[in-house]
C-alpha cells in the first residue's frame, strides 16, 4: 500500500518555506506597530465552542468541522477557524482589564472538510488578528489599515479592499424578516442550497455564487439600505476614516461572510489572480461573541488571510531564497582527517556558519562535485598533508582563490575572509 497525504492537505517543503517564514517575519514586524502581540491557541477545542460561536446553520458547523470523539468520550473539534479559541482564551484568563484595547495575533493551521480545489485545502494556515475591548469604528479601520500595508510590505499591489455593514442587534432582525418575505418570491429561481438554507439564514443567499441566485440577489433589499442610526454613523465614519487613510475600497452591499458571529462592518480582500477562490482575507466586527460565550461584553473586530492564497500572490524573485546556500562545504579525504574535520564543522558552526559536508568521504572530484552544487561561498579541504602541517585549504568558489589558513584560527580565518567582497 502507498501511503500519501491525505487529499486537500500540503506539505510544505523546505525550498518553499523561505516564503512562509518571510510572510510570518513581515507580520511580526508590523502588526507590533498597532499593539498586537502573539497569542499561541489550541489546535483542538471542545466542538461546543465552535457550534455556539461560528453558528449552528453555517457550512462550517454543518459539514466542514473535523469532529471526533476522544478516548474520554469528550466531543472534540480540530479548530476551523481562531476567532473562537482567541475570544474563549479571552475570557478564560480574565484578560479584560488592559490599558487599552487587547490586541492578539495568532498563525497556524486551521481545518475544514470542504471540497479541495486550487486555492481550497482541508488543511490550511492563517494568520489572525483580534482587537478586543472598544466600538470604535477607528478600530475597524486601524486594522484594515494595518492589513494593506501588511500587503504592501510583501509586494502585493493588486489587492481589494470590499466593505460592507450588516448591522446591529436592533435592526438586523427586522432586515432578516423582511429579506426572508423578498426571497420567497424568487423560491423558484434559486439553488437547491439556497431553498434550503433561506428560512434559516437567508443572508447566505445574497453571497451565493450560483450565478442564478446572483441574478436574484440583485433584487433583493440591501442591509446598508435598513441601518439603524448607530449602525448607520458607524459605517459612514468607517467611510470618512479609510478615505482619510488614502485606502482604496468597494463597497458590496452582497459581502454577508459566512460566520454567523459578525455586525456592523465585514470586509474582504480579494485579488484577480487567485482564480475562482479569491478571498485572501476576510473578518469584520463582532460585538457580542464575547457576551454569548460567558463573558462580558467586550466588542471586537478582526480578520484572517490564507497564508496559502497570500504566499502564492507574493512576486518573489528567482533566487532569493536565503536558505539556500552554505557558507562553507567541508571536504574531508582520508581517515586522518575525519576527526579534525569533524571538529571544525562544530566549531564553524558554534561561530555561526552554515557549514554543509559530504558524510561518505569519497574522492575529492565528487566531493567538490557536491560543494559546487550546495552554492556555498567557501570550500575547505582538510586532506592527510593539511592534518600533518596544521593548515587548512580554504576556497573561495566565487573566485577560486586558494588559501592556507590556520587550523587553530579557523574561525578569525574565515570570518576576515568572509567580510572581504569576492
Ligand atoms: P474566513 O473567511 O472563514 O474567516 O477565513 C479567512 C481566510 O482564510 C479566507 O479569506 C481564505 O483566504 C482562507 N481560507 C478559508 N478557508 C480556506 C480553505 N479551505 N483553504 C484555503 N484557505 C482558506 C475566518 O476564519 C474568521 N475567523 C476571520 C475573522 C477573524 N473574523 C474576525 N476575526
Amino acid at each position: 500500500m502507498k501511503l500519501q497525504s491525505i487529499r486537500g492537505v500540503k506539505d510544505i517543503l523546505p525550498n518553499e518555506i523561505w516564503k512562509w517564514q518571510w510572510v510570518e517575519f513581515i507580520a511580526h514586524k508590523i502588526f507590533p506597530r498597532y499593539g498586537f502581540k502573539e497569542i499561541r491557541i489550541p489546535i483542538f477545542e471542545d466542538t461546543r465552542l465552535f457550534s455556539r460561536s461560528i453558528g449552528e446553520t453555517t457550512d462550517i458547523v454543518e459539514k466542514e468541522m473535523y469532529t471526533f470523539e476522544d478516548r474520554g468520550g469528550d466531543s472534540i473539534t480540530l479548530r476551523p477557524e481562531g476567532t473562537a479559541s482567541v475570544v474563549r482564551a479571552y475570557i478564560e484568563h480574565k484578560m479584560y482589564a488592559p490599558p487599552s484595547v487587547t490586541k492578539m495575533f495568532y498563525i497556524g493551521p486551521m481545518f475544514r472538510y470542504e471540497r479541495p480545489q486550487a486555492g481550497r485545502l482541508r488543511q490550511f494556515y492563517q494568520i489572525g488578528v483580534e482587537a478586543m475591548g472598544s466600538p470604535s469604528p477607528t478600530v475597524d479601520v486601524e486594522v484594515m489599515t494595518m492589513l494593506i500595508e501588511f500587503f504592501h510590505e510583501l509586494g502585493i499591489e493588486d489587492s481589494k479592499l470590499q466593505i460592507n455593514s450588516l448591522g446591529n442587534h436592533s435592526c438586523r432582525p427586522q432586515y432578516r424578516k423582511f429579506l426572508k418575505l423578498e426571497i420567497k418570491k424568487y423560491l423558484n429561481q434559486l439553488c437547491k442550497n439556497c431553498i434550503n438554507r433561506y428560512e434559516k439564514n437567508p443572508l447566505r443567499v445574497l453571497d451565493c455564487k450560483v450565478e442564478q441566485c446572483k441574478e436574484v440577489a440583485k433584487n433583493l433589499p440591501k442591509m446598508i439600505d435598513h441601518l439603524d442610526k448607530t449602525s448607520e454613523e458607524h459605517f459612514k465614519e468607517v467611510q470618512k476614516l479609510l478615505d482619510i487613510a488614502n485606502t482604496p475600497y468597494t463597497i458590496n452591499t452582497n459581502l454577508v461572510r459566512g460566520l454567523d458571529y459578525y455586525n456592523m462592518t465585514t470586509f474582504e480582500v480579494t485579488s484577480e489572480n487567485l482564480g475562482s477562490q479569491n478571498a485572501i482575507c476576510g473578518g469584520g466586527r463582532y460585538d457580542t461573541l464575547v457576551e454569548e460565550l460567558s463573558g462580558p461584553s467586550t466588542p471586537c473586530f478582526g480578520f484572517a488571510l490564507g497564508m496559502e492564497r497570500l504566499v502564492s500572490l507574493i512576486p518573489f524573485k528567482e533566487g532569493a531564497n536565503p536558505n539556500n546556500n552554505s557558507d562553507i562545504f567541508l571536504i574531508c579525504l582520508g581517515e586522518t582527517a575525519k576527526i579534525p574535520g569533524f571538529q571544525a564543522a562544530h566549531e564553524l558552526r558554534l561561530a555561526g556558519f552554515k557549514v554543509e559536508r559530504d558524510y561518505e568521504m569519497a574522492s575529492m572530484k565528487s566531493q567538490m562535485r557536491k560543494a559546487n552544487k550546495s552554492n556555498c561561498r567557501f570550500t575547505l579541504i582538510i586532506g592527510e598533508s593539511e592534518v600533518d602541517s596544521g593548515k587548512y585549504v580554504l576556497k573561495n568558489m566565487e573566485n577560486s582563490e586558494q588559501h592556507k589558513i590556520d587550523s587553530k584560527s579557523l574561525t578569525s580565518e574565515i570570518e576576515k575572509r568572509a567580510k572581504l567582497k569576492g
